[in-house]
């Protein structure tokens, strides 16, 4: 290998740099150097996290080979535009503006941004726009608005028409709740400090090993033998890990209680040695000295398999003929029935208005742009430490213990700095997997996966399948719905119980919807595995129901936001599990959109252009917040200095579990006068901070909320002095009390157990409401829809956050912009696993004009009233997108996502008078057979 001697001149230091010129990009040498501003994501050119001004340009490092960089050149990363204590405009306006969440993407859009405005000292919202889509810059979390806001409040700075300190946060009052104070965890992302899984691994000591999985191409298979031999005689190689070698029972998965279901779904293996359920599954892991070492075996594992007849979707599945996926269950996991009211056949066969149709929404791929990375290690104290994106570290860490055969205490899970999760972090194999290889090896190991490898190995959002039809009389009342549903749960079916559950609660929410019928199930397949996804289970059930509000308003002839008006839920009314819906602010919420869906009516009418179609659209959302069952501990410590530390696991993706937990302990302990700058954040270890259960759920805000409030009380009655003052540390030592107290909250009294006969029970004990209007126009030559507008009216109780609620609702938009238009996955499309491939929105794919409105109902059980938030807005949205679509140019698009290509194929047989929709899905031979059925057992 012939290496090559240079000088660069990084951030105005000329630093010599010794590389290889035919593999080495400019990215490697970067962060080589120690630049970890220089992030890399996609490594493909795809996602801008690399981004770094070479010689004034502004170029995407992961693509520029070193080879193409000339002696000298002077390179310009985010550590060269500020740091803390001298921050550049554009890092405090990042902050201020709510321009961080995982913040993965950070130094490249500053760095970006910093191009331009040395450029265009003054630009439009528009030339921001349209730069960043130029310079391949992407974001997964914010929703693009809040970064042009940035860009624009740093130009009016350098510009000297603002101050720095204009665009700073100033607190006012001894509060934060409801503020817009920024996330603590900011600044050293927008310094490009933050060191993520890949920071992580290049830190990691001498003696590390490199691993690389071994994955086939099939998606069904037996596994007949695998040969590793050749492999393991390769240089650098170690050791190759397969099944034999994992001391647990190699299962990385927990026994689920799904009523119904033959089998506990506890079928996952961490390392496949029988067969192969598809594509992502592991065969073998290659342990070598270096990572190029280890994916050169890796590709050198002969794997020997019997090919068999694979069910790429639930449809397939469901065919009489297909084979079983796992022989212990039906590829029919389980079956419910959903029952509220009286029977609908008679309603149906009696009502004068019926609609009906077949809905599909398609296999949601989470697209963080940071993929994924482990470590795994031995600490002092002799634990298996495993270092990694986790949304939930204590289940992670229950889950993985029997599986590679460690007892849960010797097994300690440290979230690593997190690039976008979304939910697909919930999935335990990725750190069994290190923690097998770290039992077997004895050495410290690293996992870097690519993008492409992300993509494959991570479970997405459940496809669902839906023949549904709705009732209503003739002044417009909705009096019956009935549908039948498939979830496609993939290869693997943990979840499969609770998104049966779930999705149950949002076809006919918020609605007054007297009588349903409903027959729920899961259907594995030969394809990715469905796990946790934000809005978990929503998004397949207000798709069809959402869809039949605009089709039943058609038929009736009515305005399809005055039908949903007509129908809501009042107080009293019951929800589709037949429980009181938790508040009804949705009449409220609606006053409160009336006057701009008129508006958008009103601009409709205005510009709608034969060549430029322009549509307005409405769907309700929302979600519920915590579960039955539910528990989550926190830890308050009064430190020496007379701070507070803080110590929960309420993990973090950059929703705002920093943020939220600062905001919660200054407000509890709002007597003793702590400012957040004296608050001390102990987070996501599992070593050193309590159980506060999974960042999922919507449930974090609420329970670590409830919980701090505990500890808080418990502290503040501890430190009480008779006279009503407070002791201090020194004082609280001297007299011999205790200075750290653990808080506690539940949700038991709150919520039952669903019951499974019936699927009734209310299974949360909070909800959150939203409401969306848009605004699209479909271009009729290239038949591409444009979003053109966002409103999103929510009720969240009392918000803690506004950036991190704001951040949840723009970053959510530009999810269910995806959703509705773009992003689909399936394990055998190989165009699939990239960013762009799987149908990312840039920047320029989602509205700049978007806005919450906020509508607040105090949750009376929430802390400081407040509900959780984050699923909500990404649960019924897309439906506003795919009913504008509609209302644009006639066609509905009734499997989602709705591409160009569908839309020009329904909108070419509606020209021509055919009927162009799909279903019904061959789900029941008989729908009410199957009802009768389940009724009667
Ligand atoms: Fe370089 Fe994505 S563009 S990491
Ligand atoms: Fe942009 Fe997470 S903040 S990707």
């Amino acid at each position: 290998m012939a290496l090559r001697k240079m000088w660069l001149n990084v951030n105005g230091a000329n630093r010599p740099v010794v590389c290889d010129p035919d593999r080495d990009t400019l990215a490697d040498v970067l962060r080589r150097l120690g630049c970890t501003g220089v992030k890399v994501g996609c490594a493909a050119g795809q996602c801008g996290a690399c981004t770094v001004l070479l010689d004034g340009q502004v170029v995407r490092s992961c693509l520029k080979r070193i080879a193409q960089v000339p002696d000298n050149a002077r390179v310009t990363t985010i550590e060269g535009i500020g740091a803390p204590g001298r921050l550049h405009p554009l890092q405090q306006a990042w902050i201020t503006y709510g321009g961080v969440q995982c913040g993965f993407c950070t130094p490249g859009f500053i760095v970006s941004a910093y191009a331009l405005l040395q450029q265009e000292p003054a630009p439009s919202r528009r030339q921001v726009r349209e730069w960043f889509q130029k310079q391949h810059n992407l974001c997964r979390c914010t929703g693009y608005k809040p970064l042009v806001d940035a860009v624009m409040a740093a130009a009016a700075v350098l510009r000297g028409e603002k101050t720095v300190a204009d665009i700073t946060f100033r607190q006012e009052g001894d509060s934060i709740y409801g503020s817009r104070y920024p996330k603590p965890t900011a600044l050293e992302k927008v310094c490009g400090l933050a060191e993520y899984g890949e920071d992580m691994a290049l830190k990691m000591p001498a003696g590390t090993l490199e691993l690389a999985l071994v994955m086939t191409e099939s998606s069904h298979a037996n596994i007949l033998a695998v040969d590793t031999a050749e492999a393991a005689a390769l240089p650098g190689v170690v050791r190759v890990i397969t099944a034999a070698d994992v001391r647990g029972t190699n299962i990385a998965a927990i026994p689920q209680a799904s009523p119904g279901a033959a089998h506990d779904g506890t079928f996952k293996p961490i390392l496949c040695d029988k067969k192969i359920f598809r594509r992502g599954d592991v065969v073998a892991v290659v342990a070598a000295h270096t990572r190029e070492q280890a994916r050169a075996a890796a590709a050198r594992v002969r794997v020997e398999l019997e090919e068999l007849p694979p069910a790429m979707d639930a449809l397939a599945a469901l065919a009489p003929d297909a084979a079983r996926i796992h022989p212990e269950t039906p590829n029919v996991y389980c079956t419910r029935l959903l029952v509220k009211g009286g029977d609908t056949r008679q309603i149906m066969a009696d009502a004068p208005h019926v609609v009906e149709g077949s809905f599909h929404s398609q296999r949601e791929p989470h697209l963080p742009i940071e993929p994924d990375v482990y470590q795994a290690y031995f600490d002092e104290e002799g634990r298996a430490v495993i270092q990694c994106k986790s949304q939930t570290i204590y289940a992670n860490r229950a889950t993985i213990a029997p599986g590679i055969g460690l007892p849960e205490e010797r097994i300690r899970i440290i979230q690593n700095t997190t690039g976008g999760s979304f939910g697909y972090s919930m999935n335990p194999t990725g750190p069994a997997i290190v923690g097998v290889c770290l039992l077997a090896l004895g050495q410290p190991v690293n996992l870097s996966l690519s993008y492409a490898e992300h993509m494959v190995f991570s479970g997405k959002r459940a496809p669902c399948y839906v023949n549904a039809r709705l009732a209503c009389d003739g002044a417009g009342r909705i009096r019956g719905l009935e549908y039948s549903l498939a979830l496609e749960h993939g290869a693997y079916p943990e979840t499969a119980y609770k998104l049966l559950e779930r999705v149950s609660r949002f076809l006919g929410q918020p609605y007054q919807v007297p009588n349903i019928r409903a027959v729920l199930r899961t259907v594995l397949s030969n394809n990715s595995f469905a796990i946790q996804y934000r809005g978990f289970s929503a998004p397949q059930g207000y798709t069809p129901s959402e869809a039949l509000m605009d089709m039943m308003a058609d038929e009736l002839q009515m305005d399809r936001f005055e039908f949903r008006y007509l129908n809501l839920a009042r107080p009293g009314d019951l929800n589709a599990n037949s429980a009181p819906y938790h508040e009804y602010p949705m009449r409220e919420m609606m006053d409160l959109l009336r006057p701009y869906y008129q508006a958008a009516l009103e601009r409709k009418r205005r510009e709608d252009r034969p060549e430029l179609r322009r549509g307005v659209g409405i769907a309700w959302g929302g979600y519920h917040v915590s579960s039955a069952f539910d528990s989550c501990e926190v830890e308050l410590a009064l430190d020496p200095d007379g701070g507070v530390t803080h110590y929960n696991t309420w993990e973090q993706v950059g929703q705002g579990a920093d943020i939220g937990s600062l905001t919660h302990t200054v407000e509890a302990l709002r007597p003793l006068g702590i400012r957040p700058e004296q608050v001390r954040l102990v987070q996501n270890d599992t070593a050193l901070a309590p159980n506060s259960g999974p960042a999922a759920g919507s449930r974090s805000h609420y329970m670590v909320g409830r919980a701090t409030r505990d500890a808080a009380e418990q502290l503040l009655q501890a430190l009480r002095k008779e006279d009503g003052s407070y002791r201090t540390y020194a004082e609280q030592v001297a007299a011999g009390l205790p200075t750290r107290f653990r808080g506690r909250a539940d949700t038991l009294g709150q919520a039952v157990k669903m019951d499974a006969a019936t699927g009734q029970g209310d299974i949360s004990p909070e909800s959150n409401y939203m409401l969306t209007l848009v605004e699209v126009a479909v271009d009729m030559q290239t038949m591409k829809p444009q979003v053109l507008s966002g409103r999103i009216v929510a009720d969240i109780g009392a918000p803690g956050n506004l950036l991190a609620v704001e951040g949840q609702a723009f970053g959510g938009f530009s999810h269910l912009v995806g959703f509705a238009l773009s992003e689909d996955y399936s394990d055998d499309d190989k165009h699939r696993r990239t960013l762009l491939g799987a149908g990312i929105p840039q920047i320029l794919d989602v509205p700049d004009e978007l806005e919450l409105m906020l509508h607040e109902t105090p949750r009376p059980q929430g802390p400081w009233g407040s509900a959780g938030c984050a699923e909500g807005f990404q649960s019924g949205g897309h439906m506003a997108i795919i009913n504008a679509i509609h209302d644009a140019i006639g066609v509905r698009i009734y499997e989602l996502p709705a591409t160009p290509e569908k839309l020009r194929a329904a909108w070419q047989a509606q020209q021509e008078g055919r009927e162009d929709r799909p279903g019904p899905y061959p789900l029941d031979d008989d729908f009410y057979a199957q009802v009768d059925a389940l009724t009667a057992a």
